[in-house]
């Protein structure tokens, strides 16, 4: 099925591998070309990891962008976090949290994932497939992730719509998207920073590819990265990576 919310076109699917997986193999289609799915049988999170992808439960949403080649890609990710926060904002969900660089947390849970991948097309121009993973009827998590995902249902009691949370979420992503083709780079950061208790002051834990370093979160970069005040002093700039807050006595 074909749903269309202008400038979105959305091919709706009962169930696929994965919506960033087949919006890959239509990334010749026009900008804001969107696959959402009620389920995935091959969900993927970032670094290698699954996304729990349970049938009507969640959102599953990638999104098709085509930015100019000169822009640099980073902040897309976290304007991506930026319009799920605030969605669930906007529908009064209390507790809301962005950790760095774009997992959206209700209550310290993680509730949204995020996924930017790019198709290489030999052309200049990027394409850009932004998956979108949104836990909203989860009624209970598989073991091995109870302790750390929720939904909005188990913080909120009640069911949600799934199209609606779509649509208002897709009507911020556009907002969001238009600033960041303007150039308003640092509306993105500094909405981020509102936004996410991580952004300063935070000791933390940023595992790496090959260490894991240990510091204090000092704000971002304008290009999104993640500023860390190491114990001797000086300032690191993370691209990537996998921060964890340590508990008042690790410090
Ligand atoms: C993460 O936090 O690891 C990112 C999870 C991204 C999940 C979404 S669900 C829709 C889209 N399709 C996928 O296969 N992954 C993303």
């Amino acid at each position: 099925m074909i749903v269309h919310r202008q400038p979105f076109i959305i091919h709706q699917f009962d169930k696929l591998s994965s919506t960033n997986d087949v919006l890959k193999k239509m990334a010749n289609q026009p900008e804001f070309t969107c696959v959402v799915a009620d389920e995935q049988s091959a969900g993927r999170g970032r670094r290698e990891r699954q996304w729990h992808s349970s049938p009507g439960d969640g959102l599953y949403l990638s999104v098709l962008l085509l930015p100019e080649a000169t822009k640099k890609l980073s902040l897309l990710s976290l304007l991506a976090a930026v319009s799920v926060a605030e969605t669930l904002i906007e529908r009064n969900v209390s507790g809301v949290d962005i950790k760095w660089p774009n997992d959206v947390l209700v209550n310290g849970r993680k509730l949204c994932g995020i996924l930017i991948e790019s198709v290489s097309t030999g052309a200049n121009a990027p394409r850009i497939i932004a998956g979108i993973g949104v836990n909203l009827n989860h009624a209970s998590f598989p073991a091995e992730l109870r302790a750390t995902a929720t939904s909005l249902k188990i913080e909120t009691g009640s069911a949600v719509m799934v199209d609606e949370f779509r649509d208002q979420l897709l009507q911020k992503l556009l907002v969001w998207y238009g600033r960041w083709k303007r150039g308003e780079e640092k509306m993105i950061s500094d909405r981020w920073q509102q936004l996410s208790s991580y952004a300063l002051g935070q000791q933390v834990n940023v595992t790496l590819d090959a260490e894991t370093i240990t510091g204090e979160t000092a704000g971002l970069t304008e290009d999104g990265a993640l500023k860390l005040r190491l114990a001797d002093g000086n300032l690191r700039t993370i691209l990537a990576g996998e921060v964890t807050r340590l508990r008042k006595d690790e410090t």
